[in-house]
Order: structure tokens, then sequence, then C-alpha cells
């Protein structure tokens, strides 16, 4: 599948993000849309259920393709018949029609009583200059990679080995350096999720206790960018591979932060940069198995001295009880990345505790949590 060309910074917002709600309302509705699903599922028949969750890749083919062709642009105009339509997306009618009829049933855009096709707040999310990025997410989840590494999910089950390096030969980030299009739509689509994600870290962990945080793996700098201009005082250092901090400068200086940000080309693998006394991990443990996790947190206190921090950020898992976000991204973390799994936050404390910190305060914020560690 051909990618949309890389949003840039269109739609990222250059101030700090509003305020989020508090943790009990985010909880009170997550349960209440769980209900919702639940009761939505037994109110079918069992192999209606079953054929209708069974088409999933069909409705990942639809939506990427939906955002791919710019449907949600072209809908801003005002309803449109398919014949219309069909001028802009270099579709045919009847197949316009068709492809939206079926996106109109699963409610990604909305079809008038006259036949016409209109945008709705679904398909507006996929808006390349939607600051969340899910026009990213849907053509990354729905690329050839992603694909064929699910289609391998049977050989994962039988070894417990990640299928992308089987197909593909090399693991997901040697993978992106090799295609670089991929590459960034990922990191568009993570700082899409993370932008949502940060005001709730930044508000949340008392960043005012410590002088310099570094984001190692801080991809395009969505959450330093949230953290520092929500605490004017703090300084950043920002570390990924160098070809994803290229297109961090920008997101940094549209943000108005660059000046009080280093940038660290390196890999965790070999060396965390020193010099902070906070460092954040988002979403980079649960890529990687617990040796590869003790590996990182070994370089992390490698660069840290006795009472220095390290902050990890990711959800938390509860292995009693299957929850619909945390257990599907468990299933692509081992099918995707290097025997990468979510983990609870006892396994954390272990990885922690390991790797010489004292585990801390820990925030659970009902979509993700914060575990801290204090270098002994
Ligand atoms: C799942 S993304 C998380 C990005 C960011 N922390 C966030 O939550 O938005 C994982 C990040 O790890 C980076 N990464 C992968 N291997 C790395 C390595 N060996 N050294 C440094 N960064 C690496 C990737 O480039 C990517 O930015």
């Amino acid at each position: 599948m051909q990618l949309t060309n890389e949003p840039g910074l269109a739609g990222i917002p250059q101030g700090p993000r509003p305020r989020p709600p508090p943790t009990w309302a985010i909880k009170l509705v997550l349960a209440l849309r769980g209900f919702l699903l639940r009761l939505a599922d037994a109110l079918a028949p069992p192999h209606i259920r079953v054929v209708e969750h069974a088409t999933g890749l069909a409705r990942t083919a639809a939506i990427a393709e939906l955002a791919r062709r710019g449907y949600a642009e072209v809908l801003d105009a005002g309803p449109l018949t398919a014949a219309e339509i069909a001028t802009h997306t270099g579709r045919t009618p009847d197949a316009t029609f068709r492809f939206l009829h079926a996106l109109a049933a699963l409610g990604f855009v909305r079809m008038t009583h006259d036949g016409r096709f209109a945008t709705n707040s679904t398909l507006r999310a996929l808006r390349t200059d939607h600051p969340n990025r899910a026009r990213a997410f849907a053509e990354y989840f729905a690329s050839r990679s992603n694909v064929e590494a699910w289609l391998d999910l049977g050989r994962t089950l039988d070894t417990g080995k990640n299928a992308f390096e089987r197909v593909h030969g090399k693991n997901i980030w040697d993978y992106f350096e090799e295609h670089p299009n991929e590459r960034d739509n990922f990191a568009a689509a993570m700082t899409g999720m993370t932008l949502d994600l940060a005001p709730f870290v930044a508000s949340t962990y008392p960043f005012d206790e410590v002088l310099t945080v570094c984001d190692v793996g801080g991809g395009h700098g969505a959450l330093l960018s949230e953290v520092l201009l929500r605490h004017p005082a703090l300084r950043g250092i920002l570390a990924d591979n160098a070809s994803v901090l290229d297109a961090a400068r920008a997101l940094l200086a549209h943000r108005g932060v660059a000046h009080r940000v280093r940038l660290e080309p390196s890999s965790f693998f070999t060396s965390v940069p020193e010099g902070a006394d906070l460092y954040m991990l988002k979403n980079i443990l649960h890529d990687w198995d617990d040796v590869a996790c003790r590996a990182i947190l070994a370089n992390v206190r490698r660069a840290t001295r006795p009472g220095q921090r390290v902050l990890i950020i990711e959800g938390f898992i509860d292995r009693r009880r299957p929850d619909p976000l945390r257990s599907p991204s468990d299933m692509q973390m081992m099918l995707v990345c290097a025997e990468g799994r979510e983990r609870g936050i006892d396994e954390l404390r272990a990885l922690v505790r390991d790797s010489g910190f004292q585990p801390g305060r820990a925030f659970d914020l009902g979509i993700f949590g914060l575990l801290e560690g204090v270098a002994t």
C-alpha cells in the first residue's frame, strides 16, 4: 500500500494541550463503553458475532483506503453524490457508492436521505491535519508489512517468536530504517497518540522536582514538548535513532521548545545520554522482551547517579482481566515487536528493581500508568 505523504506539522497544536479530565471520569467512561460493547455483542446470535468479528481485515483495509484517498477532505465541502466524489478520488461511481455505503454502515461516513454522503466526526478524525493522526495509524495498521506479520500469527502461537522478524528478516526498527515512508508514518501515528496522553503525564508527575528530563526513544518529541510547555523551568534531552530525530527538530521548533532541548541520536542498547535527573521511557519497554528491557534499563542506570530517576510510562496489564485496550495491544507486541509484551505493574517493578532502581511512586491513569524508579 502506498502511504499518504507524511503530514508534517499540520494541525499539531503549538501551545500546551487542554487539561485532561480526571482519572475517575476516564475509568467510568471506559467501563461504560466496555459494558455497552459487550451488550451490543450479546444482542447478536453467536455465529453472527463470529462472522462480524472475522471480517476485521476488510475493515482494516477499507478504513486505510478511506484515509489514503482523502475522503475526509473531499467531503468537507458538504454532502456529495458518489459520482461527484468519484471525480475527486479517481474511483468509478459504482465502486465509490458501494465502498461508502459499507463505510456508512460502519459509522465512518453519513448517508443522507437523498442518497448523498456527508462527513461526520469519525471521518473528520481521518483528516491529514487532525492532531491525533488517526489517519497515520489507520495506514500503519493496514500496511503490507504489518498485515503480512499478522497473517503469520499461527507460527507465533507455535513458537512464541515474533512474526515480523520471521516474515521480513529483520526487526521492525531495522525494517523502518530501510523503509523511511513507513518509519515516518509510524512516528506520526505515535506522535498523534502521544499528544493525547502527554497532558496526563505532564500534569500528573511532579516534574517541578527535577531540572532536566530525558525522553529515551522519545520519537518526534510529542511528550517531551508537552512536559516542557507546562514546566517552563525544565530543560530536555531527546534520544532516539538519528533518522527519527531529524523530524523531531521541526516539531520541537513548532512548539517553541527547541532551544531548551538537546537532541541525542543514540541507541538505548549502546548508551543513554547523561545529564538528566529524570529519564522517561514511554511505550519503550513493551516493545521488548525482559532481557532487552534489562539491557535498556541498565544503560539508563549507567547514565544516572543515586537518587536520580526513571519513569516508565505505558499501559499496565492485569492478566486476570481481559482488557479491550491492553489485551489486543499485548498481542500486537507479541507479533510485531521483538517478543514485546504489555506488563503488569509488578512485572515492571521487578524489571526496575533488577536494574538498580528502587520502585517508587506509581500513578494509574486508567488508560495507562506511570511507574517511577529511583537509582540506588
Ligand atoms: C513505540 S515508539 C514510542 C515513541 C515515543 N516514546 C512515544 O511514546 O510516542 C518506540 C520508539 O523507540 C525508538 N527506538 C527503537 N529502537 C531504538 C534504539 N535501539 N535506540 C533508541 N530508540 C529506539 C523508535 O524509533 C521509536 O521512536
